[in-house]
């Protein structure tokens, strides 16, 4: 059984997701061509300590990761589709770059991001790719109701990548959020058995995150260990918020 989170915890939560919210829209104004990934870490550092938040990503160390982690956000260009790291690369117009952003605040965890188009050539394959991901991440929102299971909110995101025909990127998902970033269960963007085990109901906590390819699922992981990029070079998008489940519904808790 996922944990309930009371009323006064979700408020703790919404406050780190505001921080994360005001930090995406403060990365996103900046993301124009010439700017460097480090940059806009740079950024997101300022805005969250100004915000009395701590940086989730900062220093964290997952298990499968070779290395401390070395910024405030994930910056994955073009064909990374997750999990790209702050660097000197600059940004040029036409980029698909997707900002993800974690922060704490009394404890609580926000996480959240976004895909941006970069200057004024943005293509309309890229503009349509962000919004099947859009729609997929409001989809999967729309799924997370008191007595739901995983594989609602699965399907739901599902259904959306299959009727644009985009590619899922496997073996990722979203995850339960709470005192940490990373809390079970794993949160799957595609239906598979043993999901319609996993309930949900009011007081859950999710972050959900479609992260929806062009071209086909086969990837790989820069030499870095970190940033995971597609095999075939297409590109991705990737959005997510924090959510929480309701008995009015579900709650986006990632908004400014
Ligand atoms: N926000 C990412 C996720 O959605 C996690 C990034 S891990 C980090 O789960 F170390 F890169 F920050
Ligand atoms: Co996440």
């Amino acid at each position: 059984m996922l944990p309930a989170r009371t009323d006064a915890e979700l408020d703790a939560m919404r406050d780190a997701g505001r921080v994360v919210a005001q930090t995406l829209a403060a990365v996103r104004a900046a993301a124009v061509p010439g700017v460097r990934l480090r940059d806009l870490d740079d950024l997101a550092q300022t805005c969250i300590r100004e915000a009395g938040a701590t940086s989730s990503f900062l220093g964290y160390k997952p298990a499968w990761a070779p290395t401390a982690y070395n910024g405030a956000l994930c910056l994955s260009p073009n064909e990374v589709v997750v999990h790209g790291r702050p660097s000197g690369q600059r940004l040029k117009d036409g980029d698909l770059l997707s900002i993800d952003c974690g922060a704490v605040v009394d404890g609580w965890n926000g996480d959240a991001a976004i895909t941006v188009q970069v200057g004024s050539h943005g293509s309309a394959d890229d503009a349509r790719l962000v919004t099947a991901t859009e729609e997929a991440l409001a989809a999967g929102i729309a799924a997370a109701v008191p007595g739901a299971t995983l594989i609602d909110v699965a399907q739901a995101i599902d259904a959306v990548a299959r009727r644009y025909g985009y590619a899922h990127l496997p073996d990722h998902g979203g995850h339960g959020i709470g005192r940490s970033m990373h809390e079970p269960p794993f949160v799957p963007n595609r239906p598979h058995a043993g999901l319609d085990r996993v309930r949900l109901h009011a007081g859950s906590t999710l972050a959900i995150e479609p992260m929806l390819l062009a071209g086909g699922e086969r990837y790989r992981h820069k030499k870095d260990g970190w940033a995971v990029v597609t095999a075939d070079g297409r590109r991705a998008a990737h959005v997510e918020h924090t959510v929480a489940v309701t008995d009015d519904g579900p709650v986006v808790l990632t908004l400014p």
